[in-house]
C-alpha cells in the first residue's frame, strides 16, 4: 500500500456537517426549537447576532447537496440529526415529518452510492429538555437513549455507522463552563455533572444499541494535543493539566470507567462523588471512535487562568487560522498514535478536519483557496504517515462540506470545501474542494503532486 502513496482501498473519504449549522428551517413541520434556536435569540450572544433560521437552507435543497456531494466524488457523508425534529418535546410524542426529513436524505445518499455516517448529538438539544435541567438531569441519559433507540429502529437498515454524541468537551467547556455556548451558563459546579450525564447517555444509547443494532456505534471527541513550553516543573504540570480535562476526561471512563484523577482536585469541592456503578456503566464497549482534530496547543503555567490554571501560548511563528487555531499537521500524527497507545488498536475515523480562512471573492464563479488547499493536503498527509505507523485510520471526514454557521461566530467563519453564497444560496466548490476530489479520486495520490 505504501509505494505509491496510496490510502487503503476500503479507506472512507467522506465530509461532515451538522444539522444547526447548515439545515435552516428549525421550526419546521412541527420541530421543536433547541437550546441553540433559543441562545440565538439572546442579544449579543452570536457574532452578529446571527441565527440558523436560514443557514444553508439545506433542509430545503438536500437534493442538490447529496448531487453536489456526488460531483465532489465523496464516499461517506457525516451529517446529525436535530433531535427536537423527531421529537419535538425532546421525549414522547414522535413528529413523523422530522424523522421522514432524515429517511429521505439517507435514501438520497444512498442512491449515489454515499455512505450515510449520523451523529445522534450535535449540541441541538431539545429546549423542552433543557426546561427540564437538560444535561444536568440525571434524565437526560435515558431520554437520550429513548431517542436514539427511535432512530435505531427507523434507519439501522441503512445506516452503518452511528455516533452517539458530537465533542461532548466542547458541549460541556463552552456549554457550562464558559457560558459562550448554549445553553450559555457558567458555573464550576454543573460542569462535572453536565459531562457525568453525557457520557451516562453515551453509554446508555449504546447500550440500546446492542439490543437493537446491526452496525456499528462510536464516540465523536475533539483531541488538541499539549505540548510544554518549557521543561519547567510548572509548565510540564500544567500540560498534564491541560491534556486530562481536554483529551482524557471523555476518553479514561469510556475505555477504563475511571475520571483522570487531577480532575477531582482541580474542581476541588465541586467534584462530586460519582458512583462507581454509573462509572462502569460508562464503559461500555465502542465499535470505532471519531476523532476532531483542528490545532495543538502549547502551554505554560497560568494561576490565574480559570479551572486548569494553564494558558495557550501562541506560536506566532506559525501559521494561524481565521479562528485563531495554529496549522500543526504533525499534532495530528501525535494524536492517532497517542489514542492507540492509550486505548488500544481500534478502528479510528478522523471525523472532522479543516480550516477557516479569509477566502477572496467571487471571481468568475471560481473561490480560490490555497490555504485551506494546503491545510487539508498537509493533514491527510499526516493521516498517511499515521496509517502508515500502523494507526488503524478507516476515514476521513473534512470540516465542512460548505461555509456555516460557526457557532458564537455565526456566519463570518468559513470553513466550507464548498462557497456559499448565503443571500442567493448558491454553491461553488472552492480549489480546494476541487483539490480534495482529486484526491479522493486517485486514493490519495494527488496529495503528492506537484505544488502550483
Ligand atoms: C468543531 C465542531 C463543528 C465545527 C468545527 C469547526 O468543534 O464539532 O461543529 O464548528 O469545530
Amino acid at each position: 500500500m505504501q509505494d505509491n502513496h496510496c490510502f487503503p482501498e476500503n479507506f472512507l473519504w467522506g465530509a461532515a456537517t451538522s444539522a444547526y449549522q447548515i439545515e435552516g428551517s428549525p421550526l419546521a413541520d412541527g420541530a421543536g426549537p433547541s437550546i441553540w434556536h433559543r441562545f440565538s435569540r439572546m442579544p449579543g450572544r452570536i457574532h452578529d447576532d446571527d441565527t440558523g433560521d436560514m443557514a444553508c437552507d439545506h433542509y430545503r435543497r438536500f437534493e442538490d447537496d447529496v448531487r453536489l456531494m456526488k460531483e465532489l466524488g465523496l464516499q461517506a457523508y457525516r451529517f446529525s440529526i436535530a433531535w427536537g425534529r423527531v421529537l419535538p418535546e425532546g421525549r414522547g410524542r414522535v413528529n413523523p415529518a422530522g424523522l421522514d426529513f432524515y429517511q429521505r436524505l439517507i435514501d438520497a445518499l444512498l442512491e449515489q452510492g454515499i455512505q450515510p455516517f449520523v451523529t445522534l448529538y450535535h449540541w441541538d438539544l431539545p429546549a423542552a429538555l433543557d426546561d427540564r435541567g437538560g444535561w444536568l438531569n440525571r434524565d437526560c441519559a435515558a431520554w437520550f437513549a429513548d431517542y436514539a433507540q427511535i432512530l435505531f429502529r427507523a434507519l439501522d437498515d441503512r445506516v452503518q455507522y452511528w455516533a452517539t454524541l458530537n465533542e461532548p468537551w466542547v458541549s460541556v467547556d463552552a456549554g457550562y463552563l464558559h457560558g459562550v455556548h448554549a445553553p450559555g451558563h457558567a458555573s464550576l459546579a454543573e460542569t462535572p455533572l453536565a459531562a457525568h450525564n453525557l457520557l451516562r447517555a453515551h453509554a446508555t444509547a449504546v447500550q440500546a444499541y446492542r439490543a437493537e443494532g446491526r452496525h456499528r456505534i462510536g464516540l465523536v471527541v475533539n483531541l488538541e494535543p499539549k505540548y510544554p513550553i518549557s521543561l519547567a516543573p510548572e509548565d510540564r504540570a500544567a500540560t498534564v493539566r491541560a491534556h486530562a480535562y481536554m483529551n482524557r476526561w471523555y476518553l479514561d471512563p469510556v475505555f477504563f470507567g475511571t475520571y483522570p484523577k487531577v480532575l477531582s482536585e482541580l474542581f476541588g469541592a465541586d467534584w462530586p462523588n460519582f458512583m462507581q456503578a454509573d462509572l462502569d456503566h460508562i464503559r461500555q464497549p465502542v465499535d470505532f471512535l471519531g476523532v476532531n482534530y483542528y490545532t495543538r496547543s502549547v502551554v505554560r503555567d497560568d494561576p490565574q487562568a480559570l479551572l486548569v490554571r494553564a494558558s495557550r501560548v501562541r506560536q506566532d511563528h506559525n501559521l494561524h487560522t481565521a479562528v485563531d487555531w495554529e496549522v500543526h499537521p504533525q499534532g495530528l500524527v501525535d494524536t492517532l498514535q497517542w489514542v492507540k497507545r492509550r486505548y488500544g488498536d481500534l478502528p479510528l475515523f478522523l471525523t472532522e478536519n479543516g480550516a477557516a480562512f479569509e477566502d477572496p471573492e467571487v471571481i468568475g464563479g471560481r473561490v480560490e483557496d490555497p490555504l485551506r488547499l494546503t491545510y487539508l493536503r498537509e493533514h491527510l498527509k499526516a493521516a498517511y504517515t499515521a496509517i502508515a505507523s500502523g494507526v488503524n485510520l478507516q476515514g476521513y471526514f473534512v470540516w465542512s462540506l460548505l461555509d456555516n454557521l460557526e457557532w458564537c461566530h455565526g456566519y463570518s467563519k468559513r470553513f466550507g470545501i464548498v462557497h456559499v453564497d448565503y443571500a442567493t444560496q448558491r454553491r461553488i466548490p472552492k480549489s480546494s474542494g476541487q483539490f480534495y476530489a482529486r484526491v479522493i479520486r486517485s486514493r490519495g495520490e494527488a496529495l503528492w503532486e506537484e505544488e502550483g
